[in-house]
C-alpha cells in the first residue's frame, strides 16, 4: 500500500509522539555509532512533554507525516541552526529524510536563510554530506558527564535568482505538502 508523506507544522497534539520518537530512535538507530553509555547519556529516559512542546512550538517545528501518522521532525531555528532532525526508527533508510529535508531548505530558502547549520550526529554525518553539508569540524559534547562526538556541519544557501522565484515558507498552516512516497522526486 503507498502510504502518502505530508511535510506539516508541528501541533500540539504531536508531542507525545515526538517525545518518544526522539527516545526510541536514539536508543536504536543512534546505538549503530555510540555506545549504550552515550546513548543513554543522550536519551535517559523519554524527554518532558511540557518542556519539549513549548520549545518546539517556538522553534516552527516541522513534521513529517506518513499515512497520518508522525515520523519525523525538525527544527529550524530563526538563524538557519538546525538543532533536530530525527526520524522514527520504522522511517529510517527509505527516502522519507531526503525528501523532509527538501523541505526543510525550502522553508529555509522561504525565511530568507543564507546557511543552515547543525550539529550532526556520527550517523547523520553521511546523510548530511549528500545533501550539500560540509563538515567544519569533530567535536565533543558532555551530556550527564559522558563525551558524545558530533560533527559542526554547514550548507550555504545560494540566493534566488530573479522574480517569483523565492520560495514560500511552508510554516504558515496553509502550505502543506503532500507526497507520495512511491514518487519521491516529484518535490
Ligand atoms: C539521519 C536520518 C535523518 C536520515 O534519514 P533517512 O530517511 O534514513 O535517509 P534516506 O533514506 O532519505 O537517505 C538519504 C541519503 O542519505 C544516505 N544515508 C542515510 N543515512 C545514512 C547513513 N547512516 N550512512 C550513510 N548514508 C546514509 C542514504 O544512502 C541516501 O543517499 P542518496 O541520497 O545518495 O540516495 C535518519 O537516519 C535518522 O533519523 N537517524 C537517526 C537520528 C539522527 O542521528 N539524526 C540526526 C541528529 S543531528
Amino acid at each position: 500500500m503507498v502510504k502518502t508523506t505530508r511535510i506539516r507544522a508541528y501541533e500540539a497534539k504531536d508531542t507525545p509522539e515526538l517525545t518518544r520518537l526522539f527516545y526510541e530512535t536514539v536508543r536504536s538507530v543512534n546505538r549503530a555509532e555510540y555506545s549504550e553509555e552515550q546513548v543513554e547519556a543522550w536519551a535517559p529516559e523519554v524527554p518532558n512533554a511540557e518542556g519539549w512542546h513549548a520549545r518546539m512550538l517556538d522553534r516552527r517545528t516541522l513534521v513529517v507525516e506518513e499515512g497520518g501518522e508522525a515520523v519525523g521532525f525538525a527544527e529550524l531555528e530563526g538563524n538557519g541552526h538546525l538543532d533536530m532532525f530525527y526520524l522514527r526508527k520504522d522511517a529510517v533508510g527509505r527516502g522519507v529524510g531526503r525528501l523532509f529535508y527538501q523541505a526543510v531548505e525550502r522553508e529555509a530558502r522561504g525565511r530568507g536563510l543564507e546557511r543552515i547549520f547543525t550539529e550532526a550526529s556520527l550517523t547523520a554525518r553521511r546523510f548530511f554530506e549528500r545533501r550539500g553539508f560540509h563538515a567544519l569540524r569533530e567535536q565533543t559534547v558532555s551530556r550527564r558527564k559522558v563525551a558524545i562526538t558530533n560533527v559542526a556541519m554547514e550548507k550555504r544557501l545560494p540566493p534566488c535568482h530573479g522574480e517569483g522565484e523565492q520560495d514560500v515558507p511552508l510554516y504558515n498552516g496553509q502550505n502543506m505538502l503532500s507526497l507520495r512516497s512511491s514518487d519521491p522526486d516529484r518535490y
